[in-house]
């Protein structure tokens, strides 16, 4: 369905989940035996949770900060890192995730409309920081010293970054492309729709059908080690 009309691609929204690291070992959400399987949304991944139990969500988060160093960007990552160098029109590459692997695998533009693990956001002064250490010891904060660090990570009930900016892009884009995300988190989830609405070919590259696959003019069904470098290389030759 592509072929043919990658030559008139000038401009390409990439929406990335946690299926693009799942190769590189962190675990994707809502697998068997994923992260929400292990862990409560309610408890770790919300504004009230953390009010209820601090420990228990600064904790989780230091782990999954942790356990970064112990991974390592997979060729999905790589092929997009060499899309952002290569291609000549315009890219915009936002992520879900919030890990660090898109950067390490060579990426410079990468907005994370979810936030990013290595990050602090301080609930006094609300700056964000970059952060690589643990935050269940209430280090300051290094912009106001307040000791009222939190993860710099989206919550359930809580506005993704750069939300204008991203809905900017959906508005002309000429191909949205969806990789690694069962879409069903909104505001991510309905991206396709507004970048149809807006006149842009779909694509999703996912291991399986995704909740949102109809919506899409092309799905292809796989891993993302091997679809994301094959598909680049479509847009590279065109
Ligand atoms: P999910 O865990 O919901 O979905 C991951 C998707 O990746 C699934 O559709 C899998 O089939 C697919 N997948 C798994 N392995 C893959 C592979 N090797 N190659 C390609 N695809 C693969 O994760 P997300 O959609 O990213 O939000 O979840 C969205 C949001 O829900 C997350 O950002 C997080 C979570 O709650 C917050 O915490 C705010």
């Amino acid at each position: 369905m592509l072929e043919g009309l990658m030559a008139e691609i000038g401009r390409i929204v990439i929406l990335t989940g946690a299926g693009i690291s799942a190769e590189s070992g962190i675990d994707t959400f809502r697998s068997a035996g994923g992260l929400w399987e292990q862990h409560r949304v309610e408890d770790v991944a919300t504004p009230e949770g953390f009010a209820r139990n601090p420990n228990l969500v600064l904790n989780f988060y230091d782990m999954r900060r942790a356990a970064l160093a112990n991974v390592a960007p997979n060729p999905a990552h790589s092929a997009l890192a060499r899309l952002e160098r290569e291609f000549s029109g315009e890219l915009l590459l936002v992520t879900q995730n919030v890990d660090d692997l898109h950067e390490r695998g060579g990426s410079a533009r990468v907005l994370h409309m979810h936030g990013e693990l290595k990050s602090a956001l301080c609930t006094a002064c609300e700056m964000r920081s970059p952060w690589h250490t643990t935050m269940i010891d209430r280090p300051p904060c290094p912009v106001c010293r307040a000791p009222t660090l939190r993860p710099d990570v989206v919550w359930f009930g809580e506005m993704p970054y750069e939300m204008g900016r991203i809905y900017r892009a959906l508005e002309t884009c000429d191909l949205f492309v969806s990789i690694g995300t069962s879409g069903a988190v909104y505001p991510a989830a309905g991206f396709v729709q507004e970048a149809r609405a807006n006149g842009a070919r779909t694509l999703e590259l996912n291991l399986e059908p995704s909740e949102g696959s109809r919506c899409f003019h092309e799905t292809r069904h796989g891993p993302a080690s091997v679809l994301v470098p094959q598909w680049v290389e479509e847009v590279l030759d065109a």
